[in-house]
């Protein structure tokens, strides 16, 4: 059976230049850091991929500290600020971002470091005026606000945030994990602190970067190396990071984006025209042109995965699996839904490879099996 992936957000499969050119220098073993020939040819791979990621991301390659990914230039962003500032440090972050900022900033908090969240309404974005508030009551030292969001795709405004936080002199992080390659670096890179990642680019998994402008207080979590300028210690991932540059070579062209909005659009308007009692996540306001969180009332995020699953279908319910139990997604919560109908959302998140072909068929298997379980409900 040939299976039909739609959970880029999740992560994508290399793209060709990224294999290759990892397979093409799987032989090369040296140490960046010895000053020998072994050692000159993996610092030259690193250094080139540097050119090739901060030219994709538009910006300055002196400014990119590659880490093992998105969750570790988050944790970074977060700690590598709080040890610089130590005493003025207060971080103001969105109640919707990656569990990588959330989990960092209560472990801040659990360490007696004041941390404050930015609600989402129900269309998962933020009020500008209430931010602004917020700002001026917190007076925050450093402000999260991701680029967009992994599971509905809402796109947040960072050109405001930043003018605003820009007035206060508050430093600006965005985690563009789900940005890049989707939307134009222009609409973020001009953030303080930004997180990148290779897996959902279509490059490997364990390699991200963080860019840190000059002049944004920011000191090392990890020791014992002068690697990366001393920004992060630790013999670096160099066939990740070969990868990662490689895989900066082959985003997106902006017509394939504006391609895959159409096939997003096609789908999303297919399930909700043919179905009854189907909501889609952040309908409302602007979104990446891949990721459609579609709630089905009534209806198992659970049960639906499982039917898709078994007719060759990977799509993410948006909600965490633990202790056997499915956890409801803390981003739908965040906009307002209860638990239960937090629990009937699913994910399609699609990619550069995707077909028209492959949007009609999910399109065909959803509305099956969503009639299926809604002709057994009416007959018990
Ligand atoms: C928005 C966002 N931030 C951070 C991450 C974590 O990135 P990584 O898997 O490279 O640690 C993810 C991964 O799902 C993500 O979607």
């Amino acid at each position: 059976m040939n299976r039909i992936y739609a959970d880029f957000n999740a992560t994508t499969p290399m793209g060709r230049a990224c294999q290759e050119g990892i397979e093409a220098a799987i032989r090369l073993w040296g140490n960046p850091s010895s000053s020998h020939a072994h050692g000159r040819q993996a610092n030259e791979i690193i250094e080139e991929s540097r050119r090739l990621v901060a030219a994709a991301a538009q910006v300055n390659p002196t400014e990119l500290v590659f880490t093992s990914g998105g969750s570790e230039a988050n944790a970074l962003a977060l700690l590598g600020s709080y040890f610089a500032t130590q005493s003025t440090f207060r971080l103001l972050t969105l109640s919707v971002e990656h569990s990588s900022v959330l989990d960092t900033a209560r472990f801040l908090e659990n360490q007696g470091v004041p941390v404050d969240h930015i609600p989402v309404g129900i269309q998962g974005s933020i009020d500008l005026e209430q931010f602004r508030k917020q700002v001026d009551q917190f007076r925050p030292s450093l402000v999260s606000v991701m680029a967009a969001n992994n599971e509905t795709g809402v796109i947040f405004p960072l050109k405001e945030i930043f003018q605003i936080c820009r007035e206060r002199k508050i430093v600006l992080h965005t985690d563009a994990v789900q940005a890049f390659g989707k939307l134009p670096p222009a609409q973020w890179n001009f953030c303080d602190l930004v997180t990148l990642t290779g897996h959902k680019i279509f490059g490997p998994k364990g390699i991200g970067a963080l860019v840190v402008k000059k002049g944004v207080p920011m000191v090392a979590t990890h020791f014992g190396g002068a690697q990366e300028i001393k920004r992060r210690g630790g013999t670096e991932n160099v066939l990740g990071i070969l990868g990662f540059g490689k895989a900066c070579q082959e985003l997106p062209t902006p017509e394939e984006l504006k391609h895959l909005a159409h096939l997003r659009d096609r789908f999303e308007k297919g399930l909700l025209e043919t179905l009854t009692g189907v909501h889609l996540n952040g309908a409302d306001v602007p979104r990446i042109p891949n990721t459609s969180s579609i709630r089905f009332e009534g209806i198992s995020s659970e049960v639906l995965l499982g039917a898709l699953d078994l007719e060759g279908i990977s799509v993410s319910a948006g909600s965490a699996c633990s202790s056997g139990s499915i956890t409801p997604s803390h981003v739908l919560l965040a906009m307002g839904l209860g638990k239960q109908a937090a629990k009937e959302s699913l994910r399609f998140s699609w990619g550069k490879t995707t077909t028209p072909e492959e949007i009609d068929t999910v399109l065909q298997v959803v509305v099956k099996h969503v009639h299926r379980i809604q002709e057994r409900k009416r007959r018990t």
